[in-house]
């Protein structure tokens, strides 16, 4: 048997990814078409989009490029596509915003990308009868804020742990669909997100941090791109409500 037809492939499902133009998206929607599903990918940069679909092939990706913060263009966009077995919100914003810092419009920034974005496509799609009876919906969220706390990020992590309480509440709602609602929460992810925060860290005060992973190492975009397929697949069927921590550990000490 192939992996197409195994328990974990995703033959004849159509999944929608937002945040697919890069990092932990862009691996889930290769994964996910790698394991056989024809896919929907969000994002802004429409280059990036392009490079994902000409990797993917034109038959089985399309590509919409929008800013989710836009409400105009969410309806539009759910006018015109077919119903999806699977949604994968990842699309986010990471940033560091010391305490003295916070402002309501900084608020507003990280909390509409993070939190309102993701919790209205996701609703809107329901209404509008586009996820199908039996799909899988999986959240990424963070360790950061669904599991612990960090110098710096109160906003980032109060955004992320809203996810992890819609996350059981909606899977919760949801349930008599079939319908399964579930959470990521990674570890640091060597992704272009990052590159930024990782810029005003020195070296040594990065290999401090490596060294508080047990496996070692920060994760790969790949290590929670599997842990999706898992959720989006019929592999997880008995599974909602959850919490998939992928962090190598770090949470554990
Ligand atoms: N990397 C980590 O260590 C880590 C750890 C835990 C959780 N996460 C979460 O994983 C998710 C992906 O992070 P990443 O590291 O892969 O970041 P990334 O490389 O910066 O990717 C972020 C994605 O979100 C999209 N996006 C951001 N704002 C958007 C908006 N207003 N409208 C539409 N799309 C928007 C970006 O689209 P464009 O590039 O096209 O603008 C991009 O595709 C985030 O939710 C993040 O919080 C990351």
């Amino acid at each position: 048997m192939n992996i197409y037809e195994s328990a974990f492939g995703l033959k004849n499902k159509n999944i929608l990814i937002t945040g697919a133009s890069s990092g932990i998206g862009r691996e889930i929607a290769l994964l996910c078409a790698k394991h056989g599903a024809s896919i929907y990918a969000l994002g802004r940069n429409e280059e990036k989009l392009n490079s994902l679909r000409n990797k993917i092939g034109r038959r089985y990706c399309k590509i919409f490029s929008f800013d989710l913060t836009d409400n105009d263009r969410i309806n539009e966009f759910i006018e015109n596509i077919e119903g999806v077995d699977g949604l994968v919100n990842c699309a986010g914003l990471i940033a560091m915003t010391p305490y003295k810092f916070v402002t309501s419009k900084l608020y507003s920034k990280m909390f509409d990308i993070n939190v309102k974005a993701p919790l209205l496509l996701t609703t809107k799609l329901l209404k509008k009868r586009k996820i199908k009876k039996r799909s899988s919906i999986v959240f990424i969220s963070s360790i950061n804020g669904s599991c612990i706390g960090a110098k710096g990020f109160t906003l980032y992590s109060s955004s992320k742990g809203a996810i992890s309480g819609l996350v059981k509440s909606m899977a919760t709602d949801f349930s008599k669909l079939k319908i399964r609602v579930n959470e990521i929460a990674p570890g640091m992810i060597k992704t272009e997100g990052i590159e930024s925060i990782m810029a005003n860290a020195s070296s040594s005060s990065i290999n401090e941090d490596i060294m508080k992973y047990p496996l070692g190492n920060y994760g790969s975009s790949e290590d929670v791109a599997y842990g999706c397929v898992y959720l989006l697949s019929d592999a997880s069927k008995w599974v909602t409500g959850t919490k998939l921590v992928i962090d190598g550990g770090f949470t554990l000490i």
